[in-house]
């Protein structure tokens, strides 16, 4: 079964928000206080969530990532975890985690059916990491990646928003930490969302600058493909090296040609595009699962061809006026 868009672009992937809640804080994301959090019974529940997953994999989405906020600040995740691996058609289970809370479900996870991990670190200094994070610890998530390693979750992958001022200085760090280990660091442009726009302004820095660091240090990058494709990242890696190193663009690039991706937002919403305001509300189509399907083919048939940013940033200014938080809609 092929689940086709307005476009003609073939969608097979589903991301799943469970909760717009964290426990960490990082300064891109979100204010100090946190953001205005969402009651319990606005969130959409895991038997809601399965529904949506069966009635997509009847349509043709085989891949299914769970992110947040925080995944796993929700109650009893392992549960829904194990629920989706079991949807016939799934093929590929990952989650996006800031890796704090990990390592103690780890074993469960696995075991539950999830594929692979894709892990937020933006520094390898344990104070830095404090202060990005505003609560974070450290030593947590350097455990939990070792973990992941162990368990078997791979590929592995890092992502790492490169900030102007911040961790520009770690760069090569993280390329021989790449080296040392079997890691996918993936470096994330830093995008404008949410209403950070001096931290914006004061930080961003093209992604270029990793390529002119390795080059600078006599790294010579070599485009690869990635095991489980690579989404809008473009990976590269170098002699000696047992893992690769990825550049996001969101937006000096355009990655809407190949979008693969359709969103559950964790109030129960489709969403086509990330940077898109559209989006349907699944709750009144969840008792008749052929209005369901209809609803999610509905959504992608309106999916838009390119997203506001990319519009806005080929007229040569950055202006994505309807964009939230990142803990929102879930990356
Ligand atoms: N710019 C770039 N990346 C961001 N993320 C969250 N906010 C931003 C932003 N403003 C990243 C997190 C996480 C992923 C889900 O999104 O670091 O790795
Ligand atoms: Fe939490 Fe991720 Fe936002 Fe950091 S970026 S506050 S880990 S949701």
């Amino acid at each position: 079964m092929m689940l086709l868009d307005g476009q003609g672009r073939k969608h097979d992937y589903l991301r799943i928000s469970v909760t717009d809640r964290c426990n960490l804080r990082c300064v891109y994301c979100m204010g100090d206080e946190g953001i205005a959090q969402m009651s319990h019974d606005q969130i959409i529940s895991y038997e809601e969530i399965l529904k949506v997953v069966v009635a997509a994999a009847e349509l043709g989405i085989s891949k299914i990532r769970i992110t947040g906020g925080e995944p796993l600040v929700r109650k009893d995740l392992v549960n829904l975890i194990k629920m989706i691996a079991e949807v016939p058609g799934i093929k590929d289970l990952a989650m996006t985690t800031n890796g704090t809370l990990l390592l103690r479900y780890i074993e469960a996870l696995k075991k539950a059916g999830l594929n692979r991990v894709n892990i937020s670190l933006d520094t390898l200094d344990a104070d830095k990491y404090q202060k990005i994070t505003r609560c974070g610890k450290f030593e947590d998530v350097i455990k939990a990646i070792d973990a992941s390693l162990d368990y078997n979750l791979n590929p592995v992958k890092i992502n790492t928003v490169l900030m102007k001022g911040v961790n520009d200085d770690e760069v090569l760090a993280f390329l021989k930490l790449a080296m040392q280990k079997p890691l996918h660091i993936r470096f994330i442009e830093y995008m404008k969302i949410g209403d950070h726009d001096q931290a914006y302004s004061n930080h961003y820095l093209p992604l270029s600058f990793v390529e002119k660091t390795a080059k600078k240090a006599g790294l010579p990058f070599k485009p690869v493909p990635l095991p489980g494709g690579s989404g809008p990242a473009e990976s590269y890696t170098f002699p000696g090296s047992k893992g690769t190193i990825g550049l996001i663009h969101p937006i000096s690039k355009h990655f809407c040609d190949s979008c693969n991706r359709l969103r559950l937002t964790s109030e129960g919403s489709l969403k086509a595009c990330l940077y898109w305001q559209d989006e349907k509300p699944v709750q009144p189509f969840l008792n008749n699962k052929e209005a369901l399907k209809n609803l999610i083919r509905e959504v992608l048939y309106g999916k838009p061809v390119e997203h506001e940013m990319a519009i806005h940033s080929k007229c040569g200014s950055i202006n994505p006026g309807s964009m939230r938080g990142m803990s929102k809609t879930g990356g």
